[in-house]
């Protein structure tokens, strides 16, 4: 019997369009290739509500003109998180589904962050890609760099701050910036796609980067910039043993990688990164691309990553030193472009992310998670009707 798996996506964040695509290219399409799955795509609108029908396995669902008012007429699921995840239609023609496995396909807050993860782990189903601890902090770019720091992996120096510190004192922080080694990237700490990320030239440009920040997000970080750039990014997937991807260069367009040059320019077909702005294997020489692949595997085990992730790297075209940037999970990690160059088919990516998600949930079944005690007895009280 086929399995039937989730595929989740959309979601109330800023990157909502964006996981319309990545959901569809490559992780639906490569699904249904397998033949081996019953795939329910589960969409969450803006507003948060929830909707499932199979018509949302064609891209064209989304993209069509009067795409609202087609949503309008949805009707809205719930979801049961009882033994197991169930999707179910209500009302007079009630329809139930048993999900047997997730595949989260949603970026940014509530997806991306460990929250879905949360819910996917209350309900008791394996889901594919990083478990919730990792994911949470992968999304948080300044705890990514504590932990890393921790483990002795260079990060670019930084500076960071809430919202709160920044109201109560401004020029403690102002301070602090000043020393870093300028010009300086300013970035909302749980965001990606580039939103709202400023490169700071001059101290006249500095709040207005750090305002545009906060409109987004409660923490912002202020990092020194990587000069003469050379861009890296390594997919690696696997639980405890680890395959990695090709070392890869994206070849920068603007002045940085912004959310255009990811998603919108060049391959018209749309699918998450761009392949066409990047060199696969990268050009670099074998000592850096060796240097890269090992603290690459080293910050996938030091997040405690599982499944799939990617790993960002700067590195200074002169010094060579590199320093890991961030850690993206899923979706932003599948490069399926990139999978393939070294053998991995699209089929075959998602087959193995559902081994891996299988494999982690057995394994996480034999961790003994309830403790039998008598403590409740001994806690006396009152008798209920004394
Ligand atoms: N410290 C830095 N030095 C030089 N370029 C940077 C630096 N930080 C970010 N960038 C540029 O900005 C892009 C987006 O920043 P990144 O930290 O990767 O955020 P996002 O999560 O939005 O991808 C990077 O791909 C890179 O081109
Ligand atoms: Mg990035």
């Amino acid at each position: 019997m086929k399995k039937t798996i989730a595929v989740i996506f959309g979601g109330r964040s800023a990157e909502h369009d964006v996981s319309i695509i990545t959901a569809h290219t490559p992780i639906i399409q490569s699904l249904l290739a397998t033949g081996q799955f019953d795939v329910w795509p589960i969409y969450i609108a803006k507003d948060g509500s929830w909707y499932s029908d199979q018509a949302m396995n064609d891209l064209a669902y989304f993209t069509q003109d009067n795409f609202q008012a087609y949503l309008a007429r949805q009707k809205k699921v719930q979801i049961l998180f009882d033994n197991g995840l169930k999707i179910i239609w209500p009302g007079i023609r009630s329809k139930t589904i048993q999900i047997d496995i997730a595949f989260p396909a949603m970026h940014g807050t509530f997806g991306e962050d460990g929250s879905l993860m949360g819910l996917l782990r209350m309900a008791g189903i394996p889901f594919v890609g990083c478990d919730l601890f990792a994911s949470a902090v992968a999304m948080d770019k300044v705890l990514t760099k504590q932990v890393l720091t921790a483990e002795s992996i260079s990060v670019v120096p930084y500076v960071w701050f809430t919202k709160n510190d920044w109201e109560i004192n401004r020029s403690i922080w102002i301070e602090k910036i000043a020393k870093l080694n300028w010009p300086v990237f300013v970035k909302p700490v749980h965001l990606g796609s580039s939103i709202a990320i400023t490169k700071v030239k001059q101290n006249s440009e500095l709040e207005n980067a750090i305002e545009v920040a906060f409109h987004y997000d409660d923490k912002v970080l202020v990092e020194e910039s990587v000069e003469n750039l050379i861009e890296i990014t390594l997919p690696i997937m696997g639980n405890e043993e680890l395959q990695l991807a090709a070392v890869e260069r994206p070849l920068n367009k603007t002045e940085f990688f912004d959310f255009s040059d990811k998603y919108l320019s060049g391959n018209k077909k749309g699918g998450g990164a761009n392949s066409q702005y990047s060199e696969i294997p990268a050009n670099i020489d074998g000592e850096l691309a060796k240097q890269v692949e090992d603290l690459g595997k080293k910050t996938y085990r030091t997040l405690g990553c599982s499944g799939i992730a990617r790993i960002d790297f700067l590195v200074d075209g002169s010094s060579k030193q590199v320093y890991v940037n961030e850690v993206n999970t899923l979706p932003g990690s599948l490069y399926h472009h990139n999978w393939k160059k070294v053998g991995v088919s699209g089929v075959e990516l998602v087959t193995k992310l559902i081994a891996f998600a299988e494999k982690r949930f057995v394994s996480q079944q034999k961790t003994t998670y309830i403790f039998d005690s008598d403590i409740l007895k001994k806690a006396g009280g009152q008798k209920i009707g004394e």
